[in-house]
């Protein structure tokens, strides 16, 4: 069975990287052939090759190096040069991650070929908001993919209201495979950043989306709050996303500590050891439940509505009071239950794909 993974986005890798280390110990029938493709959405060490080489990934097969742009633009080109790849490659399954351009592009390159399997590897997250890039990304990818492959109950539910029930698999989340697998090098990791913020007593913050980052009255109540939480609460350090840093110019926080972005094991440790997270990302916020840190979510809804149970994450959009009243407020949060699967959804998608392999096209 060959299947190829259409990646081009940091959390893309993690996800990938998991399902490249089940193929590994794969020992099932058919054989699996496996091939990444890279669209080069992301291409910065930082974001791109400290995973590749943290997480122990093969090299990408093809990587397009399409890099940054507009929307159109950048979605229109990776759909230009991921068809001759599918064209030559023609494999079994194309298996998509997430909610990117890149999973955008790879869903409409595929669909239009007419004759690919396309597969959805966390299928049916919704956050019911269409002006998210990722929300268009995540309902295309969905409808035009012929197996769905779905994190919680809730993306089943979602998918079920949108007729798509038939397509849909429950796998687990394959973010939840990978921190039981990575916890152990993440805890040994001795990089400056892990040495600098030992002591359990400080806030981590990331903010990178659209809906944040371009808005800057949103971004600037979010910084507002920020140094508040580090002036009142505790320390914050805030890894920066390339979009962030260049919305934020040379600003120079007071009490806030920013970094350039992490690796996946510095991130991994950080989360664990840090007393609340402040984010607008869905991985980041899933990986604070993971670790049973509490967690503020700055933005106006999630997708993972079940991290809301029992205070474990708090969604309050870029509201300097809600933001610190939340922060001041983290102490009753949990408990933490297991939902995201049982640690090996990379397993129960490999034979979801075997067992799906008779499906059209
Ligand atoms: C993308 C995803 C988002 C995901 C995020 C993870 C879409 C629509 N969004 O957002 O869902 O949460 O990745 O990080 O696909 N840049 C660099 N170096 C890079 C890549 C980007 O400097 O290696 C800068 C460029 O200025 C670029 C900006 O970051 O314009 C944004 O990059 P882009 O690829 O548009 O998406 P992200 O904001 O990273």
């Amino acid at each position: 069975m060959r299947i190829l993974s259409i990646v081009g986005a940091r959390p893309q890798f993690v996800k990938a990287a998991v399902i490249c280390g089940a193929i590994a110990r794969d020992s099932g029938t058919p054989p699996i052939e496996h091939r990444l493709l890279h669209t080069g959405q992301h291409y910065d060490d930082r974001l791109s090759d400290v995973f590749f080489h943290q997480l122990r990934m093969p090299q990408p097969a093809y990587n397009l190096e399409v890099g940054s742009g507009k929307h159109g633009q950048q979605s229109g080109e990776m759909i230009r040069r991921i068809e001759p790849v599918l064209e030559s490659e023609e494999p079994d399954w194309v298996l998509l991650y997430g909610d990117t351009n890149s999973t955008l592009a790879g869903a409409i390159a595929a669909a239009k070929l007419g004759k690919l399997r396309i597969a959805h590897l966390e299928a049916g997250l919704r956050s019911f908001n269409r002006s998210m890039p990722e929300e268009i990304n995540r309902v295309v990818a969905d409808h035009l993919s012929h197996l769905l492959l779905c994190p919680t109950e809730t993306a089943m539910r979602n998918l079920k209201r949108e007729g798509l029930r038939d397509r849909a698999v429950l796998t687990g989340d394959v973010m939840f495979d990978a921190v039981l697998g990575e916890s152990e090098a993440a805890e040994a990791m001795n990089s400056p950043v892990a040495r600098a913020w030992r002591e359990a007593d400080f806030a981590l913050a990331t903010v990178h989306r659209q809906e944040n980052t371009d808005q800057p009255e949103r971004l600037w109540a979010i910084m507002k709050a920020l140094e508040e939480i580090a002036r009142t609460i505790c320390p914050v350090l805030l890894p920066l996303h390339p979009r962030t840093r260049k919305f934020l110019g040379d600003w120079k926080p007071h009490h806030v500590t920013i970094s350039d972005p992490l690796s996946y094991h510095e991130m991994l440790v950080l989360e664990h050891r840090a007393r609340l997270i402040l984010t607008d990302s869905g991985g980041v916020q899933k990986e604070a439940y993971f670790a049973k840190t509490p967690c503020i979510t700055l933005r106006d809804e999630t997708e993972w509505v079940e991290t809301l149970e029992n205070g474990c994450n708090v969604v309050v959009g870029a509201h300097p009071e809600r933001i610190l009243e939340a922060a001041r407020n983290t102490a009753h949060a949990g408990p933490w239950k297991p939902l995201y699967g049982d640690g090996n959804a990379a397993g129960h998608v490999l034979a979801a794909l075997r067992s799906h392999i008779m499906l059209c096209p």
